[in-house]
């Protein structure tokens, strides 16, 4: 203790016990700090990171097939994840890595041929649902020996690139994308599409490179990468001849690193595709792509994600299809929520901009936040109920929260912007103290949730600030008190950080209720 030099930060020092000293924060030190955040900025108190650019690989729905819960799940996780990097000044490549490319398209394309012989005609409207359209041609192709001829055929013709074929595949692909921009636009999410298709041509090339480097072994037939410690190769080239899913993901890898320059990879899925990540990545160390030791760049990172179980404690469906569809769960919580501002009287009070734009902020909010709650490999029962209660830890109970400081600002009838300037911040209450501390927690709490790249300890951090937030307002009295301007102040601190928290979370704050 006697060898600690002397620093503004401390208050004092005391031994405690063999071993340990415990330092006391200057509480000076501490309001100097947070004074200076509102003065500057909240992005002063961005974490910094070693790494430049990065790529996030989320949402990757397939085309003509259902978008469903785990890629909503993949959606909320990947743009968070996207959000807290590009806050800590990393340039991030959004990346939906459609699967836009396989075998189901021969008989898709044929399919389309056989409904549609006028390709004019096979429109949006007319081909309708593409999910519907895919379990047609799925029956035509199970039961129609000369049809799935046909189908088979149509996906050389598409891989040859013939023009009619590949104009047929770019017909149903644009459908797909329209029916994913709906979803996108809804949450706001921002998302730069390179599909699977994208990188065939740079297949061949990596998978001669990493023959080169001998890698790649023959195996009944295919073209295989041996990985230590797993039992199963990672195939690379179908013994068939054809591409796979993992030939696609080495390419992709390939193209990251090499013309991204991204050293940092990504790939948000749920746990059932570990191994296959597990596999991709150790081939890519042992090509010596990405650095053998996990703690030095470039590397990549896979974040599973665990089920979204329905109240029976099974996998979410409905009684009409096997997968929940996504516009329809977010209708119904920001329905939910408009209900309950109308119940509230709030449909008189505002116009009807307002109430719109609220309840979907709150809607789609507590959906985002009902899912990143919880620790991302843990499965988690769904229920709207709980997402919009407005008590206990839900986006409701913390945008309501966020809305209430806000009206203790309003109400003061302060200019805050003034006070910021002229006004001084102290930490003398004990609840004063507690908060300030919390809230210079904040860049470290986001830099460990980018390291261990779980949006989760965010959102705890969050609920404890509300948490802070409302002793300290139980105890002390805000307006009309001796401390008014500096109460005040911590006021808009804990609502600047409420704020940040919201956007690295993806969640529209809400400013009155
Ligand atoms: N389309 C895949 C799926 O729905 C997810 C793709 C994830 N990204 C990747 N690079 N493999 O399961």
């Amino acid at each position: 203790m006697k060898n600690l030099p002397p620093s503004e930060m401390i208050e004092s020092c005391s031994v405690a016990g063999p071993g340990f000293v415990n330092v006391v924060l200057s509480k000076n030190w501490m309001a100097k700090n947070i004074q200076k955040m509102l003065v500057d900025g909240i992005e002063t108190w961005a974490p910094k990171l070693r790494v430049k650019k990065a790529v996030v690989d989320f949402s990757s729905p397939n085309i003509a097939k259902e978008m469903h819960v785990g890629h909503l799940r993949s959606t909320i996780i990947g743009d968070s994840l996207a959000r807290m990097l590009e806050f800590s000044n990393v340039e991030v490549l959004r990346r939906n890595h459609v699967g836009d490319w396989g075998t189901q398209f021969g008989m898709l394309i044929e399919y389309l041929f056989e409904k549609f012989p006028n390709s004019e005609d096979a429109n949006e409207t007319a081909i309708g649902e593409l999910q519907e359209f895919y379990r047609r041609s799925k029956n035509r192709f199970d039961s129609d020996p000369a049809f799935k001829e046909r189908a088979q055929q149509a996906v050389v013709r598409l891989q040859s690139g013939e023009p009619k074929y590949h104009e047929a595949w770019a017909q149903i692909c644009e459908i797909s994308r329209k029916e994913f921009d709906k979803v996108y636009k809804r949450l706001r999410v921002d998302l730069e599409e390179k599909g699977e298709s994208f990188y065939n041509p740079y297949i061949p090339g990596v998978i001669d490179e990493l023959s080169k480097q001998g890698l790649v072994e023959d195996s009944q037939g295919a073209r295989v990468i041996f990985i230590e410690g797993v039992n199963i190769p990672l195939i690379i080239v179908k013994s068939d001849g054809g591409f796979n899913y993992a030939s696609t993901d080495l390419a992709a890898l390939w193209y990251r690193l090499n013309e991204e320059k991204a050293e940092w990879i990504i790939y948000v899925t749920d746990v059932g595709q570990q191994l296959h990540f597990d596999m991709v990545f150790s081939a890519a160390k042992r090509a010596g792509w990405l650095s053998a030791d996990d703690s030095t760049y470039p590397k990549a990172s896979h974040v599973g994600f665990g089920l979204v179980l329905g109240e029976d404690g099974k996998r979410l469906r409905t009684r009409f299809s096997e997968v929940v569809r996504l516009v329809d769960l977010l209708d119904e919580a920001k329905n939910r929520s408009k209900a309950v501002l109308i119940e509230r009287g709030k449909d008189k009070e505002w116009t009807e901009e307002e109430l719109e734009q609220t309840a979907e902020a709150v809607g789609y909010g507590a959906a985002k936040y009902f899912d990143l709650k919880n620790n991302r490999l843990t499965n988690y029962t769904f229920s709207f109920d709980q997402m919009l209660n407005d008590k206990g830890n839900t986006a409701v109970y913390l945008l309501y929260a966020h809305a209430r400081i806000c009206s203790i600002i309003r109400k003061s009838g302060k200019d805050i912007e003034e006070l910021k300037k002229t006004g001084s911040l102290v930490l003398d209450h004990a609840d004063e103290r507690a908060l300030g501390l919390h809230l210079l927690h904040f860049s470290e709490v986001i830099e460990e949730a980018l390291t261990n790249l779980l949006p989760n300890v965010v959102c705890e951090y969050l609920y404890n600030l509300s948490e802070y937030f409302t002793r300290f307002y139980s105890n002390c009295q805000v307006v009309g008190s001796a401390e008014e301007t500096s109460r005040l102040l911590l006021c808009e601190a804990t609502a600047t950080v409420m704020r940040k928290c919201f956007h690295l979370l993806g969640i529209v704050p809400v400013y009155k209720i």
